[in-house]
């Protein structure tokens, strides 16, 4: 039995994760090797508004015995984002240690990129984001507020430690999947941090001779990402740098509503958070609009994660199988589809999947598919 806690947030958060809670029902139901009890916690900008805080105090300790999280999106206009992003989803990635934030990129077949030529095969990356660092670590000071003289200090936070962890995680992932890392950083204009993110990146390569590294600035590589997807396999960057592109990834893939994301600690100290990439979108909230397919792809993840690969396999399966059906697109994919009926597809789909048929299913998936089905366990 593991025990899942549900945090569907503001906006859309909710509407999304409805739709991944549905699934994980339904396969629940059909496959008795997977238990799994949910409980839902209502925080977020509501909670704030009525008590003053994103969380309670006790927050971290009530989700500490979870065996993962599955997470919708916050941020609403009525609270400042730096309130509700910092004091809800920084404080249980930062708190439980998920230094990793995986990031798959990938063009599914049959969404249309905005970049006119592209195929699948020309973008398929895997993000591995350094999740606890970096400018957003909350280091800082703010002085003289309210005057002429009002000086902001946010401070970049880069230790060897943390930088290594993530890098090492990427090599081993790379090596797993048998992809190239690409470290992105700024080292030629951040001569404290990006210069030790580069030596830690060089040393960890001389450990992995058979994992074929490459190093971009991250200009650089917000242009490759355009104009040449195909020389990325595993792209391990700093939490801002990371954030960034793979808004950029999600752009290219076909849009924000598509993109899952995991927030790792891999040793399993701590529960595990599994989200789409995306925000609260508070210009389509409430209407039903909202692509679940990031909230579901998520749940995928978080299905290998718990150790069913064989129904994150199925999962990825039949995501795959609905964004290739014009009939099973919501608004954003330019279709007509509400949130629930993307969300039936999906599940419609993985109606056929039995137990046994799983792991065919597993197996007859192009390498790509099962990417981090197959790198979740071999790095933890
Ligand atoms: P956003 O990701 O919410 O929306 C950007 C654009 O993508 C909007 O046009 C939106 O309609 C669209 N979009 C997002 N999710 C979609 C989905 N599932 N289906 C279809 N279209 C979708 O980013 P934005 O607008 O910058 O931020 C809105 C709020 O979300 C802010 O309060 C921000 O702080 C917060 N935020 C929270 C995050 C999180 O909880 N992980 C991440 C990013 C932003
Ligand atoms: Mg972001």
């Amino acid at each position: 039995m593991h025990r899942i806690a549900i945090i569907p947030g503001d906006g859309v958060g909710p509407e999304v994760v409805r739709e991944s809670r549905k699934l994980l029902d339904f396969i629940c139901a059909r496959d008795e090797t997977v238990q799994l009890a949910f409980d839902e916690f209502g925080w977020g900008t509501e909670y704030y508004l009525r008590t003053g805080e994103m969380m309670p105090d006790d927050g971290l300790a009530r989700l500490a015995g979870y065996d993962a999280i599955l997470f919708g999106a916050v941020g609403s206009p009525r609270v400042a984002d730096h309130v509700t992003l910092r004091e809800l989803l920084f404080r249980i990635r930062h708190g439980f240690d998920q230094y990793i934030n995986l990031r798959p990129v990938r063009l599914l077949p049959g969404i249309r990129s905005p970049l006119a030529a592209a195929q699948p095969a020309d973008i398929d990356m895997l993000f591995v984001r350094e999740g606890t660092e970096g400018e957003y670590a909350g280091v800082g000071d703010r002085i003289f507020r309210g005057t002429d003289r009002d000086v902001a200090l946010q401070t970049a936070v880069f230790s060897r430690h943390g930088v290594l962890r993530a890098v090492r995680w990427a090599f081993e992932l790379a090596r797993a999947e048998g992809r190239s890392v690409t470290s992105v950083s700024k080292g030629n204009a951040l001569q404290y941090s990006g210069v030790l993110w580069d030596e830690v990146f060089a040393e960890v390569s001389a450990e992995y001779p058979d994992v074929e590294a490459h190093e971009l600035l991250v200009d650089a590589a917000a242009m490759f990402m355009v104009m040449d997807p195909r020389r990325f396999g595993v792209v391990v960057a700093s939490n801002l740098y990371a954030d960034i592109l793979t808004d950029l990834g999600a752009a290219i893939m076909g849009g924000m509503g598509l993109a899952p994301s995991a927030n790792l600690n891999p040793e399993r100290r701590f529960p595990s958070m599994f989200e789409p990439i995306h925000g609260s979108a508070p210009d389509i909230a409430g209407k039903s609009l909202a692509n679940p397919i990031g909230s579901i792809w998520s749940t995928a993840l978080m299905l290998a994660h718990l150790g069913h690969h064989g129904w994150a396999a199925a999962v990825q399966q039949a995501i795959h199988d609905a964004v290739a059906s014009p009939g099973t697109l919501t608004q954003d994919l330019g279709g007509t589809a509400s949130t629930q009926q993307a969300g039936d597809a999906v599940i419609a789909l993985l109606d056929h999947a039995s137990p046994a048929g799983q792991q065919a299913a597993a197996d007859d998936l192009a390498g790509p598919a099962t990417a981090e089905s197959a790198a979740l366990p071999a790095v933890d």
